[in-house]
């Protein structure tokens, strides 16, 4: 079960009253588009894919929410119900070297709420050339080396993957060195003895070729000095080193130590280490002692960012002669991320007539963290006639619990608050103020049943009888009192014009 599905259940878990609420998780949408589309550019149409009616995708306020990004890759133009790119889709920053990339989206649809989930799948396009790390590689090769001695060189490295990637080498025609790749491994080959007296330098290309169409290229250009010393390649005690770290370690931290053996002596056999390839990215995350091979932390590891690192590392010789290996460093997640509630939609204010039950508001809640430290439980923190109720996924409907009455309590301060399970956990709240607008649902009443009044006869026109009063709770117009007398009778005859209102 993944991150999300864990966190709905945990949610069901502490909500055992569940009222069922019209919402709806519909089958998936899946697109397939390349990487780099332009803004504007259609991906598809929403509307059309889930048989509805574009006007029912404008009314029903649809939109598009990516977890966990700031970033707002896609909208749905609510004219005409279209999918289309907002924000620029680079499919090496979002996937590494991942052989599948499938950007996530939830489609949101409100009354009633219903969510579809869309799977963008991003395909790859040839936008990077290989790379070498250094555009000239300085190698010095004893004049005894014997036919058939190997010499690494650092692979090139590119960005994107599968037939996009690098697949094969070609080494410019020469008189001494032929080209050997197996897997990854890059090496030159010694086909003819060296001579130092007959030619002390040589000069050669290697050019590294993606598979792509158009194919794109790199070169490196390696410049051999032939000496007449004797030489052994450092040796890496592994091909690749593993190590793990929690994501928040101070810098300074140590990752690793990596270490690689030469078999000559004295500055033949001094041994230094430098980093080989590393991403842009990754350049200033880690440092590395060039004398002992210690690996430790320089920069800030966001596991939410960044979950593991793959670093390529080299050993060099005092004449100069390299051997390469691979370091693979884990994240580990620290429950730093504390809930994240927002508000997606919210009826205010809302008529005292609703009936209990009413959805009033749609509250999303999402934690970057994974697993437990993701897992969210959410509550309103005091006494009052709403509650929430786990809807889809991550999202929550705020529902009225009580008929309401503006009379008695006209608004509302909702303080929801969300833990997750962390440890220690992490919480945030949030308050949402809910006014409660005014219906005419009280009539008027007078202070009294009856008033009495005396009057003496002969009494002058425009005296005052008595005085009435009569109270309405309602708000402005629906509140205010507006007397009339009604007709009445005195010894059967009419008694209007007799008194008035004042
Ligand atoms: C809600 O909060 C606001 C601002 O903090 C405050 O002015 C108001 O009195 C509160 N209302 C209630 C019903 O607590
Ligand atoms: C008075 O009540 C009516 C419904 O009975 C409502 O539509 C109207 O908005 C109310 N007026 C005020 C000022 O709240």
């Amino acid at each position: 079960m993944g991150p999300q599905g864990s966190l709905l259940c945990f949610c069901f878990f502490y909500f055992p009253v569940f009222v069922v609420i019209p919402n709806v998780v519909h089958g998936d949408l899946s697109y397939s588009i390349p990487e780099e589309m332009n803004r504007g550019s259609v991906v598809g149409n929403v509307a059309k894919d889930l048989g509805m009616e574009s006007t029912t995708i404008s009314s029903r306020k649809a939109r598009v929410d990516i977890e966990g990004t700031q970033k707002q890759y896609c909208e749905v133009n609510l004219n005409n119900g279209d999918l289309v790119i907002s924000e620029r889709i680079d499919r090496e920053s979002l996937c590494g070297k991942r052989p599948s990339c499938v950007l996530k989206l939830d489609l949101v649809l409100e009354n009633p709420l219903e969510l579809h989930r869309v799977n963008l799948h991003i395909q790859d396009i040839n936008d990077n050339s290989p790379k070498f790390k250094k555009n000239l590689i300085e190698m010095e090769i004893s004049e005894s080396a014997s036919k058939g001695n190997r010499f690494s060189v650092e692979e090139a490295h590119d960005g994107d993957i599968g037939q996009n990637a690098v697949q094969r080498y070609t080494l410019q025609k020469n008189d001494y060195f032929i080209l050997a790749v197996e897997k990854n491994r890059v090496e030159l080959v010694l086909g003819n003895t060296l001579d130092r007296e007959n030619q002390k330098e040589i000069n050669l290309l290697l050019t590294a070729l993606d598979g792509g169409s158009p194919q794109r290229s790199g070169t490196v250009v390696i410049h051999v000095t032939v000496l007449d010393a004797n030489d052994n390649a450092p040796v890496f005690s592994q091909a690749v080193y593993k190590a793990t770290i929690p994501e928040n370690a101070p810098p300074g931290t140590v990752v690793i130590d990596i270490s690689a053996t030469d078999a000559d002596e004295g500055v033949n056999g001094e041994v230094t280490y430098d980093f080989g390839h590393v991403s842009e990215v990754d350049i200033n995350v880690f440092s590395i002692n060039h004398e002992t091979g210690g690996i430790s932390l320089k920069g800030v590891i966001d596991f939410e960012e960044t979950s593991s690192f793959e670093i390529g590392v080299e050993a060099k010789d005092g004449l100069g002669l390299t051997s390469y290996a691979k370091v693979i460093i884990d994240v580990t997640d620290v429950n730093d991320n504390a809930p994240v509630i927002s508000v997606k939609s919210l009826n205010n204010p809302i008529p005292e007539s609703m009936s209990p039950g009413t959805e009033v508001g749609i509250i999303n809640v999402q934690d970057r963290d994974s697993e437990k430290n993701r897992q969210v439980r959410c509550y309103i923190q005091h006494e009052l006639p709403f509650k929430l109720v786990p809807s889809i996924k991550n999202y929550y409907s705020l529902i009225t619990t009580e008929q309401l009455d503006r009379e008695l309590v006209s608004d509302y301060n909702i303080t929801i608050s969300a833990t997750d399970e962390g440890s220690p956990p992490l919480s945030s709240s949030k308050t949402v103020h809910l006014s409660v607008a005014d219906i005419n649902d009280n009539p008027p009443v007078f202070e009294e049943q009856s008033y009495s009044a005396y009057v003496t006869e002969n009494n002058k026109p425009g005296s005052t009888l008595c005085s009435v009063t009569a109270r309405d709770p309602d708000w402005r117009q629906n509140g205010t009192v507006i007397y009339s007398l009604l007709p009445g009778e005195v010894n059967g005859a009419s008694n209007f014009g007799l008194f008035v209102e004042e």
